[in-house]
């Protein structure tokens, strides 16, 4: 059994045994996460991109855990100068870590961090294919819809996680597009109320999912899990 636990936003918990994984970990100045960044101790971070929506608390949470970060190689530099474990990779290739693996795929996006004081561009953006706990994931990151996520449903995804809250990322009339390409069994939204320029109304989604798609619509709160 594995677990797949919604951190709210962008930011996800993958867990099977005592094996844990975080995606986009940001929890610290997130207005809907219920976690805080001491209660992961991961052994990989996969982050989609360079944006501190996304980056969030990695660098703390792999300091403290030795976690290994992986992402696009400029981001694994600039994040390797700040004494943590990183893994570059980049699109098409696929890294192995403990309890599963995660191929780079593309996103169409931007990937920038700002430390506060200036923006710095590190790298592109991915989304991810994650194989774990014996299922396949899509996690697309912050993207706008774009044809070749054909491609990616040729892998057979399972859940494909897509971010629906217009303004940075597609909204949800893209997102049911997307399912329509990807043709997983099941979609979990993200990527919506953090901030007023993203509210959506996801049980709107969620039905014009399960009515115009095969595939399953499953709403997460923030702390609530899915059982795979
Ligand atoms: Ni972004
Ligand atoms: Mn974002």
């Amino acid at each position: 059994m594995a677990n797949l636990t919604y951190l709210g936003h962008s930011a996800f918990h993958l867990e099977s045994g005592t094996i844990s994984v975080l995606i986009d970990p940001f929890l610290t100045g997130n207005p809907m996460a219920t976690a805080k960044a001491d209660d992961f101790s991961p052994q990989t971070i996969l982050l989609t991109h360079a944006h501190n929506d996304h980056v969030g608390d990695s660098v703390e949470i792999a300091k403290r855990s030795g976690a290994k970060v992986i992402c696009n190689v400029e981001l694994a530099t600039y994040l390797g100068t700040k004494g943590i474990d990183t893994i570059g990779g980049n699109h098409g290739g696929t890294i192995a870590f403990e309890g599963g693996s995660a191929k780079f795929v593309p996103a169409w996006h931007t990937s920038s961090y700002s430390d506060g004081k200036r923006v710095i561009v590190v790298g592109v953006p991915s989304g991810f294919i994650v194989r774990f706990g014996g299922a396949t994931m899509y996690f697309a990151g912050d993207t706008c819809l774009f044809g070749d996520m054909q491609l990616i449903g040729e892998e057979g995804i399972d859940i494909a996680v897509l971010p629906i809250g217009d303004h940075f990322t597609m909204g949800p009339t893209d997102a049911v597009r997307a399912v329509k390409f990807i043709e997983p069994a099941l979609v979990i939204p993200c990527h919506y109320d953090t901030f007023p320029p993203i509210k959506q109304d996801a049980e709107k989604f969620k039905q014009q999912v399960e009515t115009s798609t095969k595939a399953r619509c499953r709403l997460l709160k923030p702390g609530e899990g899915h059982r795979f």
